[in-house]
């Protein structure tokens, strides 16, 4: 192994195996927003190509300015980001793009959030959104077996008639797009946004056999994550690090094997948390909850899914055991049929033994 004459060679050296063996652990993502993997230089350049302009004068700039005191002001960058996404090119190059990073990461399955209030909203029609995104994840299964479905997500700071409406005019596309859009998601400003709110949404979602998944208790208290388990009978939990402060939920949690999709990236960018030295992920873990790790909006926080898992390493101090564990979570947590799960899940215990 080569060492470096620098001060912590040693921990560079490790380090340069702990990145080879992330990134080569397949793994599943499980909360990824589309819209937050718009790298600055895709943004720029669909700018150019839709004559749209931009309040930054560069690249730089604008990374300059992805400084952001909580979810909000990442809110605000983020939606106006959207506006340079208009055809089913600017869309599918956009997923190819993800698609092709989450691969060098060791991602063979991915479930991927979209808004499409963020761009109906804009003129943007529908089925311009499903066909260029549909059209990115087909190619990915086509030529490198990377699996992946669609995580219609609705915005919680508009009124739930609002999301009815849109799952309406996106219903007539379910028949076209029925293997990809599987699952429902609630997204954006979650305080003052309580599930509740979108309790009718959940039921009819659920009636028509959407799998449902919610975003909670990111900065919302944890009462949204028991809201968000029993109004809108949420399978999965993104985020809900917050439950931690209810014991009583979090053994909930626990004992019901509720999978928390947990991004240590995002949350420290948004300022969840101030130190990811300090996150509860690897408490979690450690306590039996159904942690998985993944990357949020990786365009935006500085780091896709391997960094995730390889700062988490670093900081949180898990052992490769525990990285196998945060890996076989991802299957576990998915919405993979049965089949494709176990033969993950085998693949994992006969290449790591566990
Ligand atoms: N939280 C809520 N809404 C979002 C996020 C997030 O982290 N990313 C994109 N929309
Ligand atoms: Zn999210």
């Amino acid at each position: 192994m080569q060492t470096s004459s620098i001060p912590g060679g040693a921990a560079v050296a490790a380090g340069n195996g702990l990145e080879a063996f992330v990134r080569e652990l397949p793994k599943a993502e499980l909360h990824l927003h589309i819209e937050g993997t718009l790298e600055p230089e895709l943004m720029f350049r669909l700018a150019e190509r839709n004559g749209v302009s931009l309040p930054h004068a560069s690249v730089d700039a604008l990374r300059a300015a992805y400084q952001f005191n909580d979810l909000q002001s990442f809110l605000d960058l983020y939606y106006a980001g959207t506006q340079v996404l208009r055809t089913e090119h600017d869309f599918h190059e956009l997923a190819r793009a993800y698609l092709r990073r989450a691969r060098a990461d060791g991602v063979v399955h991915a479930e991927i959030m979209f808004d499409p209030q963020a761009h109906t909203s804009r003129g943007v029609a529908m089925e311009t959104v499903f066909a260029g995104l549909a059209g990115a994840l087909r190619d990915a299964r086509e030529r490198h077996g990377l699996t992946s479905v669609l995580i219609l997500s609705f915005l919680r700071h508009l009124p739930e008639a609002d999301a009815l409406a849109t799952l309406e005019a996106a219903l007539p596309l379910r028949e076209q797009y029925g293997d990809l859009w599987i699952a429902v998601g609630l997204d954006s400003s979650e305080v003052g946004h309580p599930p509740g709110k979108f309790e009718r949404l959940y039921e009819r979602c659920r009636a028509l056999g959407f799998r449902p998944v919610a975003h909670a208790g990111e900065e919302g208290p944890p009462s949204y994550v028991r809201d968000a388990l029993d109004l809108l009978k949420a399978e999965r939990i993104d985020h809900g690090v917050r439950s931690e402060e209810d014991p009583a939920l979090m053994q909930r949690l626990i004992d019901e094997g509720i999978p928390l999709t947990v991004c240590p990236l995002s949350n420290l960018r948004l300022r969840v948390v101030d130190d990811l030295a300090r996150h509860n992920a690897a408490r979690l873990l450690r306590r039996g909850a159904v942690v998985t790790l993944n990357s949020d909006d990786p365009a935006y926080f500085g780091g896709y899914i391997a960094d995730n898992y390889i700062q988490c390493a670093h900081k949180l101090g898990l052992a490769r055991h525990e990285l196998v564990t945060l890996a076989r979570n991802s299957f576990k947590a998915s919405f993979l049929p049965d089949e494709q799960k176990q033969a993950w899940l085998d693949r994992l215990e006969s290449r790591y033994g566990q």
